[in-house]
């Protein structure tokens, strides 16, 4: 029977590129893809960037654009990144969508009414500066527990206590070092608690992992919590209706891009979305038309194993039919690493190494467990060389170009040997796709390397280019069955492999290869020419790679993108105003590091023979010593500010994109200290 499914991966974040990491959940979704596809059924893959929330605003003001030109930007990045590893989305869409306000908009309605979402006064730290509501992540300071310095505002890396931004002792804004001040506002809470009872039946049904069933099961004990569900202005996101100055947070509505990435691709194809998922406007009929997987990382599981279902229960919607959960990737066994190389891009990789080495690899690693998996450099390019160079491509290059050159490039008919060959080749048919259908890829690889191994085996005993010398016919027996071989072969990895399957395809002169194809074989059929298929791997190539990715943390970073649309400015100001501003030239006489806040410069300015002691950010612009004798333009009559590392008397103007690109005055323009700027 034919399934329609719908597949869908975590949504990446719109301010950073995909790395290796992020590449063993789309290798993993889109292998199961195009699984399903192979088997016949029609199944739809859907992702989109998650483009809302504090860090895209902050990046793209740090780049000098809007949030709006940053998501562009990297959305052609990601997309470019993921066709290079073939992963085949069907719609690759954006959580700043019409589609996903829409639902965002709904959903939330509808848990109002349901009675799912009450309002509450909440304290929290408001960075004057910076102008925005800090994050937990954004504010810095002393654990209240263990008094470790420089902790994050939810965790303490030092003793592990997890508290709120606001118990933090000496808390400073992480991007500009200012002490914040509280702010009281009413938050928007999504009452968890009112579906536990559902939430615990589908855990019960095996939505997910057993191990993961054990990790909610300790949430269920603990109790479940009301959830922070908006965020104040300045925010990049979905303005809450009835509302002027509070936003959906993030993390509602990011999930809710998955409908939204399928709504999309429905309108645009003329498909039912309300039958894919139902909710909004679907007929009875629908509920089971259609089958819903969820593909994440063990990282994400509170929001899509408790928020996201609880949401869409309340809501009237669809909840997925499983979900299934990944480790994390290691490294030559360690975390991934900027300073050792082991931080590596797609598009780095992608640039070194041929992605279906990765995929291959990935493939044989993976299971149906949480358990991380390790990307062992060695291992990796010595499985990528005796397997998909040793066993598989070998077979092929053995046999194809003496049938094209000797026996007029056309296969013969299958022998009592040949046919034997093959129906141990096809026997395992239902081992693997059992396999591929759990997620036990390792098992899928270790089954078809032991068949290759077998075939490899039957081409030593039949050695056909001895073979070929006295007995041509013979040969083109052997060559039909290595062949034949060859062709199942492919079926059963082209999910892994679909490049190196597309060739083989184009030199056994065949339509693209299905699982059904099994139940055949080719006999009499004339061959296209012999392509090569796989480069062995040389060290050299994976140890330039991972040189390139050491480099690139070093290198500047790139210039930001063209402003695509004019930028919004402060409130007005007249001259009145303006003139109040005493902007002094000023000498540096000091300068040096700030413990604690990397951005920052601790300057002595001689203002024509005042001293003045400021903080200015621009660390990460100028060494300490290059400054020393420069001049500055200086803000002399700002009101002095107590920071976490003393006071700043006055400001230091600069201009530029931020980060290295910040330029303070240009040296030697004739001007003095204590000069009036005009
Ligand atoms: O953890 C992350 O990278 C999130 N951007 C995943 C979002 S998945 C879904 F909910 F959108
Ligand atoms: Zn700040």
């Amino acid at each position: 029977m034919t399934r329609n499914i719908l597949v869908t991966s975590a949504l990446p974040y719109a301010n950073g590129p995909i790395h290796i990491g992020h590449l063993v959940e789309y290798i993993q979704t889109d292998i199961w893809v195009r699984f399903q596809r192979l088997c016949g059924h029609h199944c739809h893959y859907f992702c989109a960037d998650d483009t809302h929330g504090t860090p895209v605003m902050l990046s793209a003001r740090a780049a000098g654009i809007t949030p709006e030109a940053l998501i562009e930007k990297v959305h052609a990045e990601h997309k470019s990144d993921f066709d290079r590893f073939f992963v085949t989305f069907d719609n690759y869409y954006s959580t700043h969508s019409p589609e996903n306000r829409h639902f965002s908009e709904l959903i939330f309605k509808r848990l109002n009414e349901a009675g799912a979402i009450v309002t509450r006064d909440v304290e929290q730290a408001f960075c004057e500066q910076c102008a925005i509501p800090l994050p937990d992540r954004y504010v810095k300071g002393t654990c209240p527990k263990c008094k470790a310095e420089d902790q994050y505002g939810d965790s303490c890396e030092q003793c592990s206590a997890t508290y709120r931004p606001t118990d933090l002792e000496n808390p400073f804004c992480a991007t500009c070092g200012t002490p914040p001040v509280r702010k009281t506002s009413s938050h928007y809470f999504f009452k968890l608690a009112n579906y536990e009872a559902p939430l615990k039946a589908l855990i019960a049904g095996g939505f997910t992992q057993q191990s993961v069933a054990n990790k909610l099961q300790e949430w269920f004990s603990s109790g479940l919590k009301d959830w922070d569900i908006s965020r104040d202005g300045p925010y990049f996101g979905f303005k809450i209706p009835g509302e002027d100055n509070k936003y959906f947070y993030v993390w509602l509505d990011a999930p809710i891009g998955y409908m939204a990435s399928a709504k999309h691709y429905c309108d645009a194809h003329g498909l039912d979305f309300d039958a894919m998922w139902p909710g909004e406007h679907s007929a009875p009929g629908d509920q089971d038309a259609y089958e819903l997987y969820h593909f994440i990382g063990k990282d994400i599981m509170y929001f899509h194993a408790l928020f996201w279902p609880a949401m869409l229960t309340g809501a009237g919607f669809k909840v997925a039919k499983k979900l299934f959960v990944h480790g994390f990737l290691t490294v030559n066994g360690e975390k991934m690493s900027k300073s050792r190389g082991t931080f590596i891009k797609a598009a780095t990789y992608a640039d070194h190494l041929d992605p279906e080495y990765l995929r291959y690899y990935y493939a044989s690693k993976l299971t149906d467990s949480v358990d991380d998996i390790d990307l062992g450099i060695e291992d990796f390019t010595n499985k990528v060389n005796s397997d998909l160079v040793g066993k598989f491509a070998n077979l092929a290059s053995r046999s194809g170009p003496m049938l094209s050159n000797k026996l007029d490039g056309c296969l013969g008919t299958l022998d009592a040997e040949g046919r034997s060959l093959i129906d141990t080749l096809t026997a395992v048919r239902d081992q693997v796709v059992s396999d591929y259908e759990n997620l036990k890829y390792a098992a899928v690889v270790r089954t078809l390397t032991a068949l290759a191994d077998e075939v490899n085996r039957y081409v030593e005993l039949k050695r056909p280019w001895e073979q070929i010398k006295s007995d041509p016919e013979g040969t083109r027996f052997t060559l039909t069955a290595i062949l034949n071989a060859m062709r199942v072969l492919t079926i059963y990895l082209k999910p892994i492999l679909p490049v190196f399957a597309e060739k083989i395809e184009a030199f056994l002169n065949v339509a693209p290869l299905q699982l059904s194809d099994l139940e055949t074989v080719l006999e009499n059929h004339p061959i296209q020419k012999f392509k090569h298929l796989f480069q062995r791997v040389e060290e050299k190539q994976v140890h330039a790679m991972i040189e390139e990715s050491k480099d690139s943390q070093a290198k500047p970073q790139p210039a930001p993108v063209e402003v695509t649309e004019a930028p919004t400015f402060k409130e007005e100001v007249t001259i009145d105003d303006f003139i109040k501003l005493d902007l002094r030239v000023a000498r540096v006489v000091e300068a040096g590091p700030v413990e604690g806040a990397d951005k920052l410069l601790a300057l002595t300015l001689d203002v024509g023979g005042v001293e003045k002691h400021v903080f200015a950010g621009i660390a990460k612009a100028y060494k300490p010593e290059d400054l020393v004798g420069r001049l500055v333009v200086f803000f002399a009559n700002l009101k002095p500010r107590k920071m976490r590392f003393g006071v700043s008397e006055g400001m230091v103007l600069a201009a530029g994109h931020g980060g290295s690109d910040i330029f303070v005055l240009s040296p030697d323009s004739g001007a003095k200290p204590g000069d009036v700027v005009s």
